[in-house]
This record gives C-alpha cells, sequence and structure tokens, in this order.
C-alpha cells in the first residue's frame, strides 16, 4: 500500500478512455508505460501527485481494492444514477458485475485515480448522460436542453486520501476525457455547501471543486444543487 498522496502542485495525468487509445497509442501491457509520458498529459494545476486512468479490465482489481465488500457504498458499485433504488432490489453481486461488464466491454464508465504504486485512491463515474437515465426522473437535474452532455455524477475516494484533493483531481481528468471524447460539454450536479442545510451526502461532489475546475452553474432548480457545466464550444 502507497503512503499519502502528495500536496498540491504536482501533476496529475491522464489516459484517454478506452475508444480513444488507439489514437494515443497506449500500450496498456505494464504499468511503467501506462504511466509513462508518451501516452499521459499533464492537466492538473492543483491537485496531487496521482495518475488518472479510465476504468479498465486491468484495473478492475485496484477498483475492488478501493470498493471494497460494499461495493464504495451499500452496494451501489455506482449503480444510482443508472438504476435508482432498483439497485437496492437486487443481489449486490448483479450490480458489481454490471460495473465489471461495463469496464471490461468498454467504454470505460469512469476514472480512477492512482498513487504511484497502482492503489486506487478514488473513482468517479464518467460517461454520457444519455446512460445515466435516473437523473431523468429528478425534477431538479432535468436535462436543462438537449445537447449530448457528458456527465461526472458520483465519486469515491478512499477515507485516507479525503480531504487531499483526489476528488478536484478526478474532476480535471474528466474534463479532458470528454474533451478528447467529443462531448459538447460535461456536466455535474454537485452540492453547493454554502447553502444553509445542504444535505452532507457528498458523493455528487461539491460545487466548489467543480468551480475551481471551470464549471459554471447553467440551472439552479434547488438551492443546494446546482447543474454545473464545462462547456468545449
Ligand atoms: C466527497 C468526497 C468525494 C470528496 O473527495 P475529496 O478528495 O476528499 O475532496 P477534495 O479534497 O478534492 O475537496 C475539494 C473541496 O471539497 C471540499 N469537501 C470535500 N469533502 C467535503 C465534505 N464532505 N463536506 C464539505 N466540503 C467538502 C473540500 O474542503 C475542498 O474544498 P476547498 O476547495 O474549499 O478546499 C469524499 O469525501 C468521498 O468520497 N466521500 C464518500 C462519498 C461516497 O460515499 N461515495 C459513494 C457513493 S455510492
Amino acid at each position: 500500500m502507497a503512503g499519502p498522496v502528495e500536496g498540491r502542485g504536482a501533476a496529475t495525468t491522464v489516459r484517454p478512455l478506452g475508444r480513444a487509445e488507439a489514437t494515443f497509442g497506449a500500450d496498456s501491457s505494464s504499468r511503467s508505460h501506462r504511466h509513462g509520458t508518451s501516452a499521459l498529459a499533464a492537466v492538473s494545476a492543483t491537485s496531487p501527485a496521482v495518475a488518472v486512468e479510465p476504468l479498465t479490465e486491468e484495473l478492475w482489481p485496484a477498483l475492488l481494492d478501493l470498493f471494497g465488500r460494499g461495493g464504495a457504498s451499500n452496494g451501489c458499485w455506482c449503480m444510482y444514477w443508472v438504476l435508482g433504488p432498483e439497485y437496492h432490489k437486487r443481489p449486490r453481486s448483479q450490480n458489481q458485475q454490471a460495473l465489471r461488464h461495463a469496464a471490461v466491454d468498454g467504454p470505460a464508465p469512469g476514472l480512477l485515480a492512482l498513487d504511484a504504486d497502482g492503489t486506487a485512491l478514488g473513482w468517479c463515474r464518467l460517461t454520457p448522460r444519455a446512460a445515466l437515465p435516473w437523473l431523468n426522473t429528478k425534477k431538479d437535474l432535468a436535462p436543462v436542453d438537449d445537447l449530448p452532455v457528458w456527465s461526472i455524477p458520483c465519486f469515491y475516494v478512499r477515507g485516507r486520501a479525503r480531504g487531499q484533493r483526489v476528488m478536484t483531481a478526478l474532476i480535471e481528468a474528466a474534463v479532458e476525457q470528454a474533451r478528447v471524447a467529443a462531448a459538447p460539454a460535461v456536466e455535474a450536479y454537485p452540492i453547493d455547501t454554502s447553502v444553509a442545510g445542504a444535505t452532507r451526502n457528498r458523493f455528487p461532489g461539491t460545487a466548489r471543486a467543480f468551480e475551481r475546475a471551470g464549471f459554471r452553474v447553467v440551472a439552479r432548480r434547488a438551492p443546494d444543487r446546482p447543474i454545473m457545466r464545462y462547456s468545449f464550444t
């Protein structure tokens, strides 16, 4: 197990999502190559020294180690925004398998932040909004327009690594991934922690972190739950 991530200011590296790998000539056969500069782009000036990579079959063991037996939270395995509360009503192993299939079959369903030893410190889902139908059932989070945006709906950061801007590193990397995937914009549904009485459930991320990464509020139908976007157009 690696030590804690380094302080702010070090570079985050990011590898493109599965489909785009050929374009970048990435070779997933060795960790040293994957962490080498030939296939990676430095993207961060504010987050810790982590490499952010799409979740592939090769990285599935790292995700298992991060999520643990609970599947990050309550057996979810990041299925909430896909299924809603249905994820509770089926065996947890089915949620785990669904995420694994997405990782194996591609395109990658999200990103892992890894320390220098390859230990996963954090996860965010990153996918076209269209793959997250549960968002549409929430009137506060209904689509703002018809743009085929991508979404960052959820995070999970390892307990010992929290408060060190791993979430921030994931956001910055997600923007680059969405840009490479030619998304018109990438969207998030964070908690505005400055609003009195804001939920303490921070898994969608915090508005301040997204704001720092260049996201802007495009809708606010609930005081503590803005829809924020980073547009590429
Ligand atoms: C919420 C969470 C993702 C934040 O990750 P993190 O890497 O610790 O966040 P960062 O260090 O990048 O913090 C960025 C900013 O958000 C703030 N922040 C982070 N967690 C916060 C919290 N719980 N409450 C208020 N603010 C918080 C930080 O103070 C920081 O603010 P700053 O920019 O003003 O300095 C992390 O605490 C977590 O994973 N929680 C569990 C979520 C969960 O259960 N997910 C599974 C769902 S199935």
